[in-house]
Order: structure tokens, then sequence, then C-alpha cells
């Protein structure tokens, strides 16, 4: 039997007449009216702070969308995944990235293995790997210590490492160079190869399913660039691979031995906790990648068991669906106003338009509301340079998460102090706005007929929604907790729209058809079976190849 529709809900309906009431609000006046509103719109989680108080909602707005929460089954299917049910049922999966995060003395048996001691056997495994690597004693074939690390992998097996080893970059190895390929454009891994000795390369092959058109193309490339310049003798020592398909890995040349195995129910956009964390646990070293899994436990155990009206998680789901249902946004901005996090936006934009980018339910009947808004964002204050324009006075409401760190990880305060600056101020000119009267003020001294010429164009609406995420560092246990907090604040998002957040058929159609496509360009006879434009395109391709 098929689950009742989103709009059938009885709390959906009642947020939608609500929505009608909310239309008018102006959170100048919401703020006004409710002098403990900051207090009572925040909240602490697992080293985080959260300020959802800018966003057009009170307190019934809240109760109505836990209300909603609760009749979708948020707690049931949290609990569900928690516990390694199937809840991937498009792939008949269970979905289980807590689980790498969970401490060695958690028990969760599924499918009658020790899901945890698998966990922690791999981790050991890690342990002893990039202590090696990072000590000196793994060497390469020349006998001297490895100094490059070069990532091939993509989508999941890409954004989460590269984005990672970003963000803890004052924890980096000093010796350790890390490099990211992962587009099959050969100007990444050419761009990549060319800095690079062999005999201090280490590459990871990482690969769910070692199957992957790019990654095994630039593999190969690696590994052809590699013989051609040391004995193929040395590969085991240059070669590694993370994977959860053995057989393939044994198939390109690299020693089972040398694999970092993972299991089917990690999706590749929640593997960061896995093996494939394998280049973020060479660049910060095993204890900190701890650490980092274990800010991301700490968020699990928030988001398990806090109630929803006091759930971080939960309530960055809810309201991100307020805004996307009934204010109609299309999309969401990330803004860390903190360099070091410049690929989180990348890395979300994967982890939530991969999951919750769906037209259909669970069910296979079509979803009766918009689903996931796009994903994007720099880091501020790059962005207000560029698109803070459109956000500030454009025709489309687009909310924002402020990321900051309080303290940062370098001395010069007077640039911290001045970030953190704009990031407030940002936040309060987006919800204040600038009324024309406030403009006349400003601009008094000039003729009448210039100041109104120019009211409309310095009159800002205000009343646009942002959350605000603090921490005390961005260090690995703050980054876990972050990426965890998003990780579930999809999951819930998903559940409203009762969508299969962990399958993504979506990315299938492109990659059969490029594959036709690249042996026409390859020279097979070009059967004119396309429509007239791909015919085209196909054909001046031909041409200058
Ligand atoms: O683009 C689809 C996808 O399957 C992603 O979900 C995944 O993260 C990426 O490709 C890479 O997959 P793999 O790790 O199997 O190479």
């Amino acid at each position: 039997m098929s689950e009742p529709s989103l709009t059938s809900s009885a709390s959906f309906q009642a947020l939608e007449t609500h929505a009608i009431e909310a239309e008018d609000w102006q959170m100048g006046s919401l703020f006004a009216a409710d002098p403990q509103r900051f207090e009572r719109m925040s909240l602490e989680a697992a080293g985080l702070f959260l300020d959802y108080s800018k966003n057009r909602v009170d307190g019934r707005t809240l109760e109505l969308l836990v209300g909603l929460a609760r009749e979708r089954g948020v707690e049931q299917r949290r609990d569900a995944m928690f516990a390694g049910e199937k809840i991937n049922n498009t792939e008949n999966r269970a979905v289980l990235h807590t689980a790498l995060r969970a401490p060695r003395d958690a028990k969760l048996v599924v499918d009658g293995q020790d899901v945890i001691a698998d966990v922690h056997a791999v981790l050991d495994r890690i342990k002893a790997f990039t202590n090696a690597v990072r000590g000196g004693e793994w060497l390469g074939h020349t006998g001297k210590p490895i100094t490059d690390v070069v990532n091939i992998g993509i989508g999941g097996s890409d954004l989460g490492p590269k984005m990672a080893c970003l963000a803890l970059r004052p924890f980096a190895h000093p010796r350790l160079a890390m490099h990211f390929v992962s587009n099959v454009d050969g100007h990444d891994i050419d761009a990549a190869l060319e800095k690079l000795a062999p005999e201090t390369t280490l590459f990871i092959v990482a690969s769910k399913t070692f199957t992957t058109a790019e990654t095994m193309m630039n593999a190969q490339t690696a590994r052809r660039w590699f013989v051609e310049r040391a004995p193929e003798s040395a590969l085991p020592r240059h070669f590694v691979a993370v994977s959860t398909n053995t057989e393939a890995v044994k198939a390109f040349g690299i020693d089972p031995a040398n694999m970092f195995p993972f299991w089917d129910w990690v999706g590749g956009r929640y593997s960061v906790w896995s093996a494939i964390g394998l280049p973020v646990a060479l660049c910060v070293g095993f204890g900190y990648f701890s650490d980092f899994l274990a800010g991301a436990h700490a968020m699990d155990e928030h988001f398990r068991s806090a109630p929803l009206e006091e759930n971080m998680p939960v309530l960055l789901g809810l309201i991100g669906f307020w805004n996307r249902q009934f204010l109609g946004c299309p999309s969401v901005t990330i803004a860390p106003y903190h360099q070091d996090l410049a690929r989180f936006p990348a890395y979300l934009q994967q982890l939530e338009m991969e999951s919750n980018g769906k037209r259909v339910t669970r069910d296979g009947e079509p979803v009766d509301t918009p689903t996931c808004p796009a994903i994007w964002g720099e880091p501020g204050t790059n962005g207000q340079h560029a698109y803070f324009q459109m956000l500030h006075q454009g025709t489309d409401v687009t909310p924002i998460d402020f990321i900051a760190a309080l303290s940062p990880s370098h001395e010069l305060h007077h640039h911290h102090t001045a970030l953190l600056a704009n990031c407030f101020a940002q936040s309060e000119a987006f919800m204040k706005g600038k009324t024309p009267d406030e403009v006349r003020r400003d601009l008094q001294g000039l003729p009448l007929a210039e100041i109104e010429r120019l009211v409309p164009h310095k009159t800002f609406p205000g009343n646009r929604p942002s959350n605000t995420i603090l921490m005390e560092y961005l260090n690995p246990a703050s980054l876990g907790a972050l990426i965890a907090l998003y990780e579930h604040k999809t999951f819930v998002q998903g559940v409203l729209w009762g969508v299969n957040s962990f399958d993504q058929w979506g990315v299938e159609l492109g990659k059969v058809l490029a594959k036709k496509i690249e042996a026409e360009l390859a020279g097979e006879p070009q059967p004119a079976l396309h429509d007239s434009s791909t015919n085209g395109l196909i054909a001046r391709a031909r041409a200058a190849i």
C-alpha cells in the first residue's frame, strides 16, 4: 500500500492555512514582538550553535512543522536507519554511515554481521597504513618517503576527502601534499602528474563500484604514467585502492592486501567516514581522523535522542522545507565565512541534490510538492562582491546558511574581526533591509528629484531568511559535526517529501549515452540516430579530432 501523500496529511494542510496568515509577516516585527526570540530560536549541539531566529517563522509555525515531522514518521524512519533496516528500497540496502563513526564498544548486528567490528577492523588497518606513510616507514620504490598523495575518484569518492583535507589544512602533515583528480577531462590529471615524481607519489584509486568510467580512465592513465617511469614491480608500493569491489581491484592489478574495503550500505555521498576518508587520515593523521568521526558521532547521538523541538538537524530540515514549500525559494546559498570551507558548498551540492533531487516517492508515485532546492555558494566575503547583489535585491528570495568559526587558526585577529563583522552584518541586512524613508534620510542634501530617482535603486526589501551556524574553531570534531548536521538535515527533508534519499538513478542516462557517443567520436561509423543537434555536435568534433 502506498504511503499517504504529503499534501494529504493533516499537518501539511494546517501549515498551508498558517502560511496564508504568515504571508505578510515581517521578521523585524517578529523580533520586536518577542525580546526572547534569539534565545528561543537558537540551540547548541555537538559543539555547534545554530541561530534560526532570522526566518519567517513563529512559535506556531515551528509547532506545526514539528507536527508534520511526526506525522511523516521522521522519528520512526530515523530509528530504522540507525538500526540498519533496508530503507534504501530501490537498491534494497541498509543506510549505515552512522555506524562508520560509532565507537568500538557500540553494538550493531545486521544480517548476522557485526557491523561495528567490521568497521573498526578497517579503521585499524587505516591507522597502521597512515602511521606508516606519515612516519616515513612506508617508502617508495627507491627508498624515499612519500611526499605526494593523489586521490583518484569522483562524486562521493572525491568531494568529501577533498573538502575535508582543505578544511583541516592547519592539521595537515607538512611533508604530504594532497592532490585530487576527478574529472575525465585530461587537463585534470595532466596538471596533477606534471608536478609529481613517481618514486615519492602514492596513488589512491577510490571508487565504491570500481567501475566508474572517469575514475577507471584516470587510474589507467596514472598507472601508465607510473610504469613508463618506474619498474612495474614497484606498483604495490605506489597504488592502493578503496572500494567495495575486490574482484575489480584485483583485475586492475592492485594487490587486495593494499585495498581498504567498505560496504554496500555506505552511500557514495555519505562515505567520507569510511575508507574513502583515507586521504583525510593521511593528511591529518589517524588521531585527528578519529576526532572527525567522534564529532559526527556526537551529532548522531543528538539527532537520535533530542526531542524534535530541540533537534538541530530536524529544525534545519524543517525550516528549509518551510522556505522551499511556502516561501517558494528555488535555491539555498551556503556561505561559509571560512576560507578553508571553500569546498563545503560543492560537497553539499552532492549530499543534498543527489539525495533529494527526486520527483517520485519511495513508492514510485509522483511527488506532489517541489523537492530539493538548488544548493550553491562560495566563501564569504568573496560571495558578497559577486552575487550577494542578487540575494539582496533580486526577484527570488534565496535563504542563506552562514557558517563561521568564532576563533581563527591564525594570528591575524583583525582579519577575523572583519570577517565575523561581515558575516553578522549580512544576516542583519538580509533581515532588516532598508526602507525608502531610510534611503531618503541618507540622501538628504541632494535635489529632491535626484533623491526620488535613486530611492527605488537603493531600497532593500529585507525580510530575507537566513540561518547562522557557529563553532568555536574549525577542527576535526567540529567539521565532523557540521557534515553530520547536514546529512541528517537532508534525511529529514527526504522523509518529509517521501523520497528515497539514498539512490541516484538520475545519473545513469547520461552515462549510457556518453559511452555510445564516445565510440562514435573515436571513429565508429556514426549512425544518424541522434537528433540533429547531437548529430551536428558530433560531426564538428569528429572533424576536429
Ligand atoms: O554519480 C553517481 C555516483 O554513483 C555517485 O553517487 C558516487 O559518489 C560517484 O558516482 C562515484 O561512484 P564510485 O565511488 O562507485 O566510483
